[in-house]
């Protein structure tokens, strides 16, 4: 699982920064937790980062920033929102997001806290409320670790409900597409950790284990909807 997050961290960058170089205006990072992109990213101080995220993480990481930077930096809204309960739409729209404009969304380590009424919800927004070359970054289990049917599924499932996270939602591998064109999206990618073993780690050896249960995928809005 560590091996598979630092290459999460490193894929989901890279995505980042390709999207600054193709124009990025706005950033939302849902679920953003301690999320370091909006200050180790070169060029994101230029673009308008809205991090969403359960209060109580937020406020403990919003303290932080305030020690190490003595504020918070203007280009960064943070907006504590349980996702679970209230409305993502109107939230943004209070705090200032254009739906005009062409934004990424980031959804690293969340999907599977969530209910699938509250993932259907923010897809569907998504792809209904932002500009043109909008996208979506977001990683996701497969069954066998909600069903705990894969050995390292049962595992990380076991562990993380020890430490009072329970997860939800998963997708199947050979239904992202589906979903992610059901709810309006486009030039979908799916990753496997083979893929993403493959391009990060192309050196690593047969012992150096990878966390199968978790895909990475990518999407653009589909143009019907701007
Ligand atoms: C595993 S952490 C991932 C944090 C960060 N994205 C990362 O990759 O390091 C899950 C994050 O989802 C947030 N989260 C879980 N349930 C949530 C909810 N109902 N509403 C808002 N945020 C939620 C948590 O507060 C936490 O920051």
């Amino acid at each position: 699982m560590g091996t598979s997050l630092r290459v999460r961290v490193r894929y989901f960058d890279d995505f980042v920064k390709k999207s600054i170089e193709k124009g990025l205006e706005q950033l939302v990072i849902l679920g953003a937790g301690y999320d370091t992109r909006a200050y180790r990213i070169e060029g994101l101080e230029k673009v308008k980062v809205f991090e969403v995220d359960h209060p109580d993480t937020q406020h403990f990481k919003t303290q932080k920033i305030k020690e190490i930077f003595g504020s918070l930096p203007n280009h960064v809204k943070y907006m504590p929102v349980d996702l679970e309960t209230l409305t993502l739409g109107q939230c943004l729209f209070d705090n200032g997001y254009k739906s005009s404009k062409k934004t990424l969304f980031v959804m690293e380590g969340l999907i599977q806290y969530l209910s699938q009424k509250s993932v259907d919800e923010i897809f569907s927004f998504i792809a209904r409320n932002s500009g043109k070359g909008s996208a979506v970054i977001f990683d996701y289990h497969d069954e066998s670790v909600i069903n705990e049917t894969s050995k390292a599924g049962k595992m990380i499932k076991n562990f993380l409900e020890q430490v009072g996270e329970h997860l939800k939602f998963s997708i199947e591998e050979r239904e992202v597409e589906e979903f992610l064109s059901q709810h309006g999206f486009s030039n979908i990618i799916n990753v496997s950790s083979k893929k993403y073993r493959n391009k990060y780690s192309p050196e690593a050896d047969e012992n150096r284990k990878f966390y199968n249960p978790m895909f990475f995928a990518h999407a653009m809005v589909d143009e019907k909807f701007y």
